[in-house]
């Protein structure tokens, strides 16, 4: 049965309308400046034609993995929940996680506001969970975001949540055919970004990897380094790593073009292609196209 599935990753909504100093401490400020000022990387007034894109694809499923946000403040919440209102209609078929930026305050990760905000899009607001989508395919969420005294842009996955994980893929009989993990944080990285990652990676990174390597063949969608790729890693595999990049970024190198992935699943074959905006009309990349069981040593890879 084909199933076509929607990853994006990364809108990153911002807004000024904040007063950093009423709203924060010393402490946080100096990061929360910091984001703003990246922020304008991440043009809004591109989301309205992303989003239209993917409405007029009417695809099957929509995973969204993590960075919604840029400081995780009540209005970016709001906004995010705004500009994506056309395609968060059916929350069947829509599915979220959350970044690292969602969680960039203390109060936003302890008060849970992703959740409040987006935990329709989830089956359970406890990580790990498998959410089947149809007979055959399923998504395992991930949640290796942290608050660790000071905003961090990497991640963990606690120990008690790579153990559930474990648990619930020890039986290979128990998981969808065609398994999609999705976690923000990529474990594996074209050459081109294996510096970028090493500076915001899962700082227990080997255990995840470990624990991949023994699920069987995967689909792995992620995002954080912002890049569209589509590799199978050799240090794990039996994956096939996706990475949507962000649907709005603006790359000074011009090397990284904004977009989405478009990935269709039929029978046991995946095909993958970019959605590309050039700055004048949207591209669509072929990145790759394969059988879900093939292997590192099978494969070419395409970075966009
Ligand atoms: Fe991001
Ligand atoms: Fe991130």
């Amino acid at each position: 049965m084909a199933l076509r599935l929607i990853h994006l990753s990364d809108i990153h909504v911002w807004r000024y309308t904040w007063n950093a100093r009423r709203l924060f401490g010393l402490r946080i400020l100096g990061v929360m400046e910091l984001l703003m000022g990246r922020a304008r990387r991440f043009p809004m007034d591109r989301l309205d034609a992303v989003v239209d894109r993917v409405r007029s694809l009417d695809p099957d499923h929509i995973l969204i993995t993590g960075d919604l946000t840029t400081t995780a403040l009540p209005s970016e919440f709001q906004q995010a929940r705004r500009l994506l209102a056309p395609i968060l209609g059916d929350r069947e078929r829509v599915t979220m996680i959350p970044g690292n930026h969602d969680r960039t305050t203390r109060r936003s990760y302890f008060t849970r506001r992703f959740e409040a905000a987006f935990g329709e899009f989830m089956p359970s607001t406890t990580f790990p969970w498998i959410r089947r989508l149809d007979d055959e395919t399923g998504i395992l969420g991930m949640d290796a975001t942290r608050w660790h005294w000071h905003f961090s842009p990497r991640g963990y996955l606690p120990e008690g949540q790579l153990a559930a994980a474990r648990a619930l893929t020890a039986d290979p009989a128990n998981l969808p055919r065609r398994l999609i993990v999705a976690c923000h944080y990529p474990v594996a990285a074209p050459p081109l970004y294996r510096v970028e990652l090493a500076l915001k990676r899962l700082e227990n990174e080997q255990a995840v990897r470990d624990w991949l390597k023994t699920i069987g063949p995967h689909l792995y969608c992620c995002g954080h380094v912002h890049a569209a790729w589509a590799i199978r890693p050799e240090e794990i595999p039996n994956q096939l790593c996706l990475n949507s990049g962000s649907p709005t970024m603006i790359d000074p190198t011009g090397l990284r073009l904004p977009g989405f992935l478009e990935i269709l699943l039929d029978d046991d074959r995946v095909a993958v292609s970019h959605h590309a905006w050039t700055g004048a009309d949207w591209k669509v990349v072929p990145m790759i196209e394969d059988s879900l069981t093939a292997t590192a040593s099978d494969l070419p890879s395409f970075t966009a």
